[in-house]
């Protein structure tokens, strides 16, 4: 049957890059099982999507029990959505008041670069050199690659992040003509990228300063993955804007949200038309419901873990690593730069063989364990890694 499988999927499923030979029937916690009964324990958690753990009973329980409509016309009312929307506003940093419906994170980025123009009036933009933002025009001509070379709608600012960026970023604003900057305000797509306290303090005032909005791209690095609930909240940062998805579900169903202040809200009211078809299903946002419950009921009990664990993770990572290698590890996000793609390949390649998923792109290995990952399951994959690197 694995074999019969690949073959179809090559013949059949669009793919811009090759499958890995592992045929996915069951997921549970930290642990995916593939088709030849091999168990792996799962560091990527579908790429920050699974942070509560795969198969976790009270999102479960939610989906399966929900008996209300398939579909609603956005145009008509459905209590749910609002007691979602409240819900997200209720749980995010700042002064986020209003929670638009989006589906996937990349639509989430679009609404938001939309309302930020709207709400300007101004059509420049700037973002991180390198990031990634999503996969639409939109969000590619936000980020870094051959399409996005072709868009060219973008100031890019380079990293490091430290009090001269600053002076940098200060540059790009004076023309007093860019709508907004966006950002990771810790960049799981940029290795692990923790900016300096002191750049994230002056940022919104700085931006503000010259009527440039801060947009907040939490689609991967919220949700407790940096050890806080959101990454704005290392920094105190209150943005404008903040985009979320992935995890908002747990990856049960697809949702996802840009939040907005009611300053910029109210500016756009009758000014954008923001529709998605899809935003928000109903059985989307009972997913979406019983995560945020979750998280609201257990916010210190995993966020305790996310600690614990990082440390291990540290401890571990820094005393075993090759001398030239690059850690980069804040909650359970974790990236090793090694500074070689083939070699980087080959730890994937080997992890893989041994019982262990790691995101193995370019070069550096990048560690997104769910955040309810025990003590000896984290051991054991650290084990793996650390056997798969030795070996060269
Ligand atoms: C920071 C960030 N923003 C946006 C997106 C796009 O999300 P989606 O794949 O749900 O469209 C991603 C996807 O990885 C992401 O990492």
């Amino acid at each position: 049957m694995p074999r019969t499988q690949l073959r179809n999927d090559r013949k059949f499923l669009g793919r811009t890059s090759k499958p890995e030979d592992i045929v996915v029937v069951s997921s549970e916690g930290a642990h995916v099982k593939d088709a030849r009964g091999r168990s792996y324990i799962d560091l990527t958690s579908g790429w920050c999507v699974g942070n509560l753990g795969w198969n976790p009973k009270p999102v479960v329980d939610a989906v399966r029990k929900f008996a209300g409509p398939n579909y609603i016309l956005p145009s008509l009312n459905y209590p749910r959505w609002t007691e979602l929307a409240r819900m997200l506003v209720d749980i995010a940093p700042g002064k986020l008041a209003r929670a638009y419906r989006c589906t996937t994170g990349t639509e989430a980025v679009e609404c938001a670069l939309q309302l930020a123009m709207t709400a300007t009036g101004r059509h420049k933009l700037i973002s991180l050199e390198g990031a990634y933002h999503g996969n639409s025009f939109g969000a590619r001509s936000i980020g870094a690659g051959d399409v996005d070379n072709l868009l060219r709608g973008c100031a890019k600012l380079t990293p490091p992040l430290d009090e001269r960026a600053l002076g940098r970023l200060e540059t790009l604003l004076r023309g007093r003509d860019v709508a907004a900057l966006i950002m990771e305000p810790i960049s799981m797509n940029l290795s692990v990228l923790i900016p300096d306290g002191a750049f994230m303090r002056e940022l919104v005032p700085l931006c503000h300063r010259y009527g440039t909005l801060v947009i907040a791209d939490e689609v991967a690095c919220g949700f407790g993955r940096t050890g806080a609930l959101f990454a704005c909240e290392h920094f105190g940062l209150e943005p404008d804007l903040m985009t979320i998805a992935k995890a908002v579900t747990n990856g049960i169903a697809p949702l996802a949200s840009t939040l907005a202040t009611a300053e910029v809200a109210d500016a756009c009211e009758e000014e954008l038309s923001f529709y998605a078809t899809f935003g928000w299903l109903p059985l989307a946002v009972e997913a979406a419901i019983a995560c945020v419950k979750h998280w609201r009921a257990h916010e210190d009990q995993i966020l305790a873990n996310v600690a614990d664990r990082s440390n291990q993770l540290r401890a571990r990572l820094s005393v075993r690593l090759p001398e030239d290698a690059e850690l980069h590890v804040i909650g359970l996000a974790c990236a090793i730069e090694l500074g070689d793609e083939d070699f980087v390949s080959r730890v994937g390649k080997r992890c893989r063989k041994h019982g262990l998923l790691v995101s193995d792109e370019e070069d550096t290995i990048e560690l997104f364990p769910p955040l309810i990952i025990d003590e000896p399951t984290l051991a054991e994959a650290l084990d793996i890694l650390d056997e798969a690197i030795s070996a060269g």
